[in-house]
């Protein structure tokens, strides 16, 4: 019962943030005790299956990546993937979630875990080649604003529709294009869907 609600809250606040970013003060300190409370589970919570989507959007970056960040790491996954894809790379994962963050440095001790807010990175304009976002709300401004011209993003949701983070590919398409992204990819894989786009090089 008490997951269900979570996982509606979930949903809700994913919904209102894209519709409206300006409200993520509202639910930010509550997502965040949400997280917070989860991270001594949440790694054993995560299907084998999880990754499928996300792995199946990483293979289709045709271009070398030097400097890769995943978005609401969590445990740092999604961090781990990339570094098996792209082991030259340099992987930052960012989170709001301190007890998430303490639990990947456990887990992928060779990566950088910096705790920031999505909506306001602490990371300087075009710093990466590779923005990704696994089960995570997006916050499109900023990853518009780190990302380097021609450089890719992906959002993978772990159970497609089911997922309690959720946005249906058509309106991230179009949030995504309101910004300038290029070279749209759906993609699914496993009980999981994802989103892959590129930043116009003149945007
Ligand atoms: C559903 S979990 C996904 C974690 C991980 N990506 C995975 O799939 O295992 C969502 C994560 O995003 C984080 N998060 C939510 N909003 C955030 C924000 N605005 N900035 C940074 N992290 C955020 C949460 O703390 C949580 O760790």
């Amino acid at each position: 019962m008490k997951e269900q609600v979570g996982q509606r809250f979930a949903r809700l606040a994913t919904d209102a943030v894209v519709r409206r970013p300006a409200l993520w003060p509202v639910f930010r300190p509550l997502v965040r005790r949400q997280f917070d409370r989860l991270a001594p589970v949440w790694a054993e919570m995560r299907s084998p299956d999880a990754s499928a989507s996300f792995l199946a959007a990483l293979d289709r970056v045709d271009m070398p990546v030097q400097r890769a960040l995943d978005v609401g790491t969590g445990t740092g996954l999604g961090a781990l993937e990339i570094a098996k894809r792209f082991p030259d790379a340099e992987i930052v994962g960012v989170d709001v979630s301190a007890a998430m963050l303490e639990k990947a440095r456990k887990l992928a001790p060779g990566i950088e875990f910096v705790e920031g807010d999505a909506s306001a990175l602490p990371f300087g304009d075009g710093e990466f080649d590779l923005l990704t976002h696994l089960n995570m709300i997006p916050f499109l401004d900023e990853t518009a604003r780190v990302l380097r011209p021609g450089g890719w993003t992906v959002y993978a949701f772990s159970a497609g529709p089911q997922t309690p983070i959720y946005v249906a590919p058509d309106r991230m398409r179009r949030e995504l294009e309101r910004r300038g992204f290029t070279d749209f990819a759906e993609i699914t894989a496993g009980r999981g869907n994802a989103v892959l786009a590129r930043r116009g090089e003149g945007v």
